[in-house]
């Protein structure tokens, strides 16, 4: 049962039906469900296709992509789903709409997932102009959060997710947490239609701290969702204390949400190598010569 006090949304960060099930069960409830390239190649049916000889065609991995949200969306109907775009350094926007577009028609409740690089902007002004779904992936800064909320101004709430990645901040040794603490700081001074969903969590820790900063959604592993259920869901208030040692901080700054969205700095290294990452695993499940 959904604890009454609960506000933030609770997603499953995952790509296994069999999963899914589990957690739902222990939940008694779940809020929705993201996926990505790296989860999907991780999918005990796709592991099998990633030896030579047994590699999908490349229009069979979208096949297989499709079916996989169809089952997840179906226990999922009142939830939400996320679908990432392949995106490698060279994707085109037009590649990334051709896409969105088709992952739209696969399910109803469809958030496609977008990088948030220059392309990945300008696909997602396109397609929340046209009253799709989006969920901006690979967040790893407050420009980068200020350009989404700019590129989708005018979206109903619900309409755009903001992914900020927790943990490969933590990785490279800064307090990823307090990216949200900023990104919802900042946000609380527009007008909501962008929701932060905080991603890449690792521990229990970091999910229990987004509960405490009332971040909009969290996703997380499925091993995480049922340790939590396993202790009872618990629910920490403002008060909580999260003090992750070794971390440098990741200080506020003040940027406005007003400008174009071009105008803001959104490199940022970790979006590059998490976009090539996933477009290898991706890559890794395909007969290239198909
Ligand atoms: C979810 O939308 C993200 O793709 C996912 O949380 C990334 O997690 P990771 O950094 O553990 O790969």
């Amino acid at each position: 049962m959904r604890p009454e006090i609960l506000k933030t949304r609770i997603f499953l960060d995952g790509a296994d039906p069999e999963e899914t099930r589990r957690v739902i069960k222990a939940l008694g409830f779940l809020d929705g469900q993201t996926t990505n390239p790296s989860l999907l190649a991780k999918n005990p049916e796709a592991q099998a296709h990633k030896v030579d000889g047994n590699k999908f065609s490349a229009t069979a991995i979208y096949q297989f992509y499709k079916e996989l949200c169809q089952e997840l969306s179906a226990m999922l109907p009142d939830g939400s789903v996320s679908i990432e775009v392949y995106a490698d350094e060279t994707t085109t926007v037009a590649a990334m709409l051709e896409q969105a577009r088709e992952f739209d028609t696969w399910i109803e409740n469809a958030h496609i997932k977008l990088p948030t690089t220059a392309p990945g902007l300008e696909a997602a002004n396109v397609l929340t102009g046209e009253g799709r779904r989006v969920n901006m992936t690979l967040v790893f800064t407050q420009a980068q959060a200020a350009a989404v909320y700019a590129a989708t101004k005018g979206a109903a709430r619900g309409a755009v997710f903001l992914s900020p990645f927790v943990g490969r901040l933590d990785d490279r040794g800064e307090n990823g947490m307090e990216l949200i603490a900023n990104i919802l700081k900042m946000y609380a001074a527009g007008d909501g239609h962008v929701e932060t969903l905080t991603a890449s969590v690792r521990s229990m820790e970091h999910f229990l701290c987004a509960l405490a900063y009332g971040s909009d959604i969290i996703t997380a592993p499925g091993s995480l969702l049922l340790a939590w259920a396993e202790a009872g869901m618990p629910i920490p208030g403002p008060g909580y204390v999260y003090a992750p040692s070794g971390l440098a901080p990741i200080p506020y700054e003040a940027i406005g949400l007003d400008g174009p969205y071009a105008s803001y700095a959104i490199g940022h290294p970790l979006t590059d190598a998490g976009m090539a990452k996933f477009s290898a695993d991706w890559n890794s499940l395909i007969d290239m010569g198909s």
